[in-house]
């Protein structure tokens, strides 16, 4: 296994990208004739796994009803039992439909209790060989079936710049609710990632759609394809999955596999809570005080851990003002441990 990679210094982004790096290839080369004898076999055959009963069902109900707690303590009359209240005026301000980012949401105790599940930690450290590990402090999704009042579409993208060559991040889901063939979730183009380089060889632009990056933000990881797209991946052997959990189950998935999230149809409500570790020793003094920053502030980031920091500081907007249940702190504060201070990159291994 060897350990080089290649980085490109580049200016500070006009965009706020902390410790923005742009590799050449994979943070680790991985040894395609080594047998594992677990998920990795699975995993780096086909850049994406589901790992079975990573906390109990217990533990993810837990989570789940933290997550529903979480949506009443706004007061703006959700009620979990009643499909009437599902809608956006009874919700805090989400993205998609589900996922939240702001609120400081990324920081309440459940996000990093669940970030420090021993073995949430432990699928992390197989993966990458080191316990020297940081977190991204990435979102929560908790999505209502059936909704009324959203208008979706499909939108398959990719969370790796075209320009960020190999395997830069993997990116984790924990499940904590019943997801079935018919409670939306997460669909991933199995086998994408491998041919990452060959389609962006011959493609530069992201598809046409309301959430396409402006083309003057080159450090954004969002990439979108379009239905062309699709056909290519599919076309080489590549198969759209809808991936069915169990609560406690854990998905990981190479960033760069093309994904996107369904929204649920049956009964259910989706409970998700993402999250993504990498080595520490790839982050730069620039990304570590990014992170310090975001965390002593309660701030959210993406999904990357060690580079590419993008803090989410867009306030959530209501009717094209802030919101008034907007707030800067989580409603319940973390524990804060010497294992949450290392994974936060605020004090060292
Ligand atoms: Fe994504």
């Amino acid at each position: 296994m060897s350990t080089t990679t290649t980085t490109t210094v580049v200016e500070e982004p006009k965009d706020r990208t902390f410790g923005a790096r742009f590799e050449t290839k994979g943070l680790i080369e991985f040894d395609e004739n080594t047998v594992y004898g677990d998920w990795r076999d699975e995993f780096h055959k086909y850049g994406c796994v589901v790992i079975k009963g990573v906390i109990s069902p217990e533990r993810a109900k837990y989570y789940a009803d933290k997550q529903i707690q979480w949506l009443k303590n706004f007061e703006l009359g959700f009620d979990e039992n009643n499909p009437e209240t599902w809608t956006a005026e009874h919700l805090p301000v989400s993205f998609k439909g589900g996922m939240y980012f702001a609120y400081a949401s990324t920081h309440e105790k459940m996000a990093w209790e669940a970030r420090t599940e021993p073995k949430v930690v432990e699928v992390f450290e197989k993966l990458w060989g080191t316990k020297e590990l940081l977190c991204s402090f990435d979102g929560m999704n908790i999505s209502m079936p059936n909704r009324k009042d959203l208008n979706w579409s499909p939108w398959p993208h990719c969370d790796q710049n075209p320009e960020r060559k190999g395997m830069q991040a993997v990116q984790g889901l924990l499940n904590y609710a019943p997801n079935g063939p018919k409670d939306g979730g997460l669909m991933l183009m199995k086998g994408s990632a491998k041919l990452f380089n060959e389609f962006f060889a011959h493609k530069r632009e992201s598809a046409d759609h309301e959430d396409a990056p402006p083309p003057e933000i080159k450090y954004m990881d969002l990439f979108l394809f379009s239905e062309k797209d699709i056909k290519w991946f599919e076309s080489r052997g590549c198969e759209m999955v809808k991936v069915n959990m169990e609560p406690g189950d854990f998905v990981l998935w190479d960033s760069r596999t093309m994904h996107y999230a369904r929204l649920p149809e049956g009964e259910q409500i989706r409970h998700v809570q993402y999250i993504c570790m990498t080595p520490k020793k790839y982050a730069n003094e620039e990304a570590l005080a990014a992170k310090k920053e975001c965390f002593e502030k309660w701030i959210g980031t993406t999904h990357w851990p060690h580079c590419n920091i993008r803090p989410a500081e867009d306030k959530p907007m209501r009717d094209g003002k802030l919101c008034p249940k907007y707030r800067s702190e989580p409603f319940e504060k973390p524990e804060i441990t010497d294992q949450v201070l290392r994974l936060a990159g605020v004090k060292d291994y």
